[in-house]
């Protein structure tokens, strides 16, 4: 499926949010407590934004790896990369459930996006948190439900009826029927908190935005 929409996924987030994708991404890299010369990896990279993110905090001196198991939404992150002279991110094919990185190797992990679509989120979280460094960030930056009216009203009816639609114009309408229902099926914020405690991580904390449509989560690999 990720496949299928790597063209127009770009364009789509920003039909989709009315462009605020950029400023959420900059909130969670915000989270990462990156410092120039530092490493990161971006699991279930996509196009790349979100890896951009951290290679401007990390600077030139430091390393950025975005690694996604979809090699189409991979060519769309490289040439972008490429376009930006961003030459300190490097984007490659991973599966995030079995990451060929070794045991504490970054400072800090995010994944933008991505924990919803994950097929065993437990397993998927213990790796992130295994290739942390001892005091590395883990961030994760997903949609989520707001439970309130009006809000929760807008909510049904935009995620429900209308980004369909979107997905239908765009060429995928199977793809954007299946974006609410994973939704639907992810833990709420504090449920995932405790799943990030449970894979051994700690000082979790999480921040939801945009009235409740958007959640940032972080939590530390202990000393
Ligand atoms: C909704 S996109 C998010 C892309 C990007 N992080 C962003 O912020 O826009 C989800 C991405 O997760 C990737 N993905 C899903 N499951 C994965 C897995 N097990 N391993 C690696 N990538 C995965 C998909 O290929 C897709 O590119």
């Amino acid at each position: 499926m990720f496949d299928r929409i790597a063209g127009v996924y770009d364009l789509m987030n920003t039909a989709m949010t009315a462009g605020m994708h950029h400023r959420w991404r900059e909130r969670a890299a915000d989270r990462a407590e990156l410092e120039p010369g530092n490493s990161a990896l971006d699991v279930c990279c996509g196009t790349g934004d979100l890896a951009f993110e951290l290679a401007r905090r990390v600077g030139p001196q430091g390393a950025v790896v975005g690694c996604d198991f979809s090699e189409p939404m991979l060519e769309h992150a490289r040439r972008k990369a490429a376009e930006r002279g961003l030459g300190q991110v490097r984007f490659e094919w991973a599966d995030a459930l079995e990451l060929p990185y070794p045991d504490g190797a970054f400072d800090a992990v995010t994944v933008g996006f991505g924990a919803r679509n994950l097929a065993d989120l437990q397993r998927g979280l213990a790796e992130l948190a295994r290739v942390l460094r001892p005091g590395g960030r883990l961030v994760i930056l997903e949609i989520t439900q707001p439970r309130r009216p009006p809000l929760s009203i807008f909510y049904s009816l935009w995620f429900d009826r209308i980004v369909p639609v979107l997905g239908a114009v765009a060429g995928d309408s199977d793809a954007y029927a299946y974006l609410p229902q994973s939704v639907k099926r992810f833990p709420s914020p504090l449920s995932l908190a405790e799943l990030m405690a449970a894979s051994g991580l700690e000082r979790i904390g999480y921040t939801v935005l945009a009235g409740g449509i958007i959640a940032i989560h972080s939590g530390a690999r202990p000393l």
